[in-house]
């Protein structure tokens, strides 16, 4: 299986509620590496840029919001299958639907106050990567 990279964001709710350690113990327990990662304050640009795919939609405006509400740490995350592996340890979105051992289950409050994001496909990690790294600050 090949190794991949995937973008993942600690969201204002973890940063808010001291969890950040907590949420990484999960992530590196569940094999991934975090080879890189930063605690920023995502600017209005940011956010509406990284969520531009969801600008029709009723929440967006609230998601950029909740999203430059507080700091997030944005990360890299190293491992094999590592997308799909970590929107299993995320779980789903709704965290009334995530399953039992998740991060959103575990910590997440809302749909939007979901604690975590991860890339949904390769071409997704590459853009979202991008945006917020240098290669040169990717450190495997
Ligand atoms: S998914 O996995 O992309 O299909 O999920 P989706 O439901 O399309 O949600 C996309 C992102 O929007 C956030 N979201 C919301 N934010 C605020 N309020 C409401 N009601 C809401 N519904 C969805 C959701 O957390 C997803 O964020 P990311 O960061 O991509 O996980």
């Amino acid at each position: 299986m090949a190794v991949e990279h995937t973008f993942s964001i600690l969201k204002p709710d973890v940063t808010r509620r001291n969890l950040t350690g907590a949420v990484n113990a999960m992530i590196e327990k569940a094999g991934l590496r975090i080879v890189a990662q930063k605690r920023i304050k995502m600017s209005r640009a940011q956010a509406e840029e990284f969520y531009g795919v969801h600008k029709e939609r009723p929440f967006f405006g609230e998601l950029v919001e909740m999203m430059t509400s507080a700091p997030v740490v944005v990360q890299v995350l190293e491992g094999e299958n590592a997308i799909l592996k970590y929107r299993d340890v995320m779980g789903a979105t709704n965290p009334e639907k995530a399953d039992a051992g998740t991060i959103r289950k575990e910590f997440a409050l809302s749909m939007g106050e979901n604690s975590a994001h991860g890339s949904d496909a390769p071409e997704t990690a590459k853009q979202e990567i991008a945006q917020f790294f240098k290669p040169d600050e990717i450190v495997g």
